[in-house]
């Protein structure tokens, strides 16, 4: 298993591109099930989780060419509307194909995803709203089994703010007879996204980034080509990753738009951040001040951006508070980060983090997508080499990363 070796100490300075969202790309595919025609995407990624989820629609039929960031599929001939256990359990995103198979042909058999490392995360708000929308849903034998003779619109009430719920159920209500409203809706750029794409190809969709989404059901959907908005999560974790090392960075092919609530803390963290059209430059002190933080739905901070603030805070001057809404297992790093000398108390969905003068180089075990973007940053800065353990989960969403990190002057080698 790959391990990533850093050495801290070193002030990232320089420039490098971010490149297309993960979690944008990972919908925008599965909306190819949508149509008999070929869609072409462009700026996706080349990141384990879109090769697996590639791997899962070729699996149902779906052609699959791509060549660097475009991919086109074509998923005229899908006769296998399945996604098995094997493939979900790796990625749970693949949970996607459920709303495009119902509505498309009437019929899913997609694996339940079960635990994951940051929590239960069930999918019963995805099968509540195709329930609504006339689908008989029955889950059996750890399947999930929809099946109707043809979707027809509904109002449905989301209980909580899911953004692959809505995704999903934005998906089915596109072929849907009548008019669809989503309540309650996600209102991340990643859904906005995949509206953007999907009224591309034919759909009618009002609303996207407000919390009501209309979907007026069209006969079919057609080709279209349609580009991958870039990733802000990975912009946040470079500028965090800049901003801990003091240093002066400029990140190309994105925007501050989509990070307001990231880069107001960075600001109050200490950071000079200018927003340019298609990039963000980032000037950090030589430390930044503690600032504490609560995870909450778009436009609230990401909880995909906690844990590299806890990095960052615990080499902060100051205590910071990080409270944690979302998902109620995600303080796994911490353990790993108290390993590299952080001082960090946990009480229930709260943590509270002393930052320390400086931290000490030692062995850490990733443990899922964003602990461990966390514990490079903090690498970065701990004395001495710091060795992070299970780096697959890294490979799942950012794309290039030692090469990224090498052209900002960081020092770090995987070990294969
Ligand atoms: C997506 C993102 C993930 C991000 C998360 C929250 C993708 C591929 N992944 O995950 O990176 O961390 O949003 O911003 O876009 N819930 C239920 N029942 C449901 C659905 C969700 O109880 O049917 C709960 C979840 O357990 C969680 C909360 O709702 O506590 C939000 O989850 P959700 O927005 O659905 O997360 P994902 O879409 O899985």
């Amino acid at each position: 298993m790959d391990k990533l070796l850093i050495e801290g100490g070193a002030r990232l300075s320089g420039e490098i591109a971010i490149s297309g969202a993960k979690n944008a790309a990972l919908p925008i595919l599965c909306a190819a099930l949508l149509t008999t025609e070929p869609v072409t995407f462009t700026n996706v990624p080349r990141l384990n989780d879109i090769a697996t989820l590639l791997r899962l629609l070729e699996q149902m039929g779906v052609k699959v060419s791509r060549e660097a960031d475009v991919v086109t599929l074509d998923a005229s001939g899908v006769d296998n509307p399945v996604a098995s256990y094997e493939m979900v359990k790796t990625m749970r995103a693949s949970i996607l194909v459920l709303g495009p198979l119902v509505a498309r042909f009437g019929e899913a058999r997609v694996s339940l995803p079960g635990g994951c490392a940051i929590g239960a995360r069930p999918v019963d708000q995805h099968i509540k709203g195709l329930q609504a929308m006339g689908a008989d849903v029955k889950v059996e034998h750890g399947y999930v089994h929809a099946k109707v003779p043809k979707l027809k619109g509904a109002r449905i009430f989301t209980d909580m703010v899911t953004v692959t719920g809505t995704e999903n159920l934005m998906m089915a209500a596109c072929l849907a007879d009548g008019e669809t409203v989503i309540e309650n809706a996600a209102r991340e750029p990643e859904v906005v996204d995949l509206a953007n794409c999907l009224v591309a190809m034919g759909a009618r969709i009002s609303g996207a980034g407000g919390d009501v989404i209309r979907i007026q059901g069209v006969a079919a959907l057609h080709s279209a080509t349609h580009r991958v908005m870039p990733d802000r999560i990975e912009t946040g974790t470079y500028l965090c990753a800049a901003a801990v090392t003091g240093g002066d960075v400029r990140l190309t092919g994105t925007s501050a738009s989509y990070l307001d609530a990231v880069i107001d803390k960075l600001m109050d963290a200490g950071c000079e951040i200018v927003a340019e059209r298609d990039a963000v430059r980032l000037k950090a002190p030589a430390r930044l001040n503690a600032v504490s933080l609560r995870t909450a739905p778009y436009p609230a901070f990401p909880t995909d951006m906690q844990a590299q603030f806890m990095a960052i805070n615990a080499v902060a001057e100051g205590t910071a508070v990080i409270r944690e809404t979302i998902f109620e297992n995600r303080f796994m790093h911490a353990v790993e980060l108290q390993r590299l000398g952080a001082d960090i108390k946990i009480d229930g969905n709260t943590a509270f983090v002393k930052g320390v003068a400086r931290l000490q180089g030692a062995t850490v075990m990733a443990t899922d997508l964003r602990a461990s973007a966390s514990l490079i940053i903090a690498g970065l800065v701990a004395e001495g080499e710091t060795t992070i353990e299970r780096i697959y989960h890294l490979d799942r969403g950012y794309e290039k990363l030692e090469s990224k990190l090498a052209a900002l002057g960081a020092k770090v080698r995987r070990l294969s």
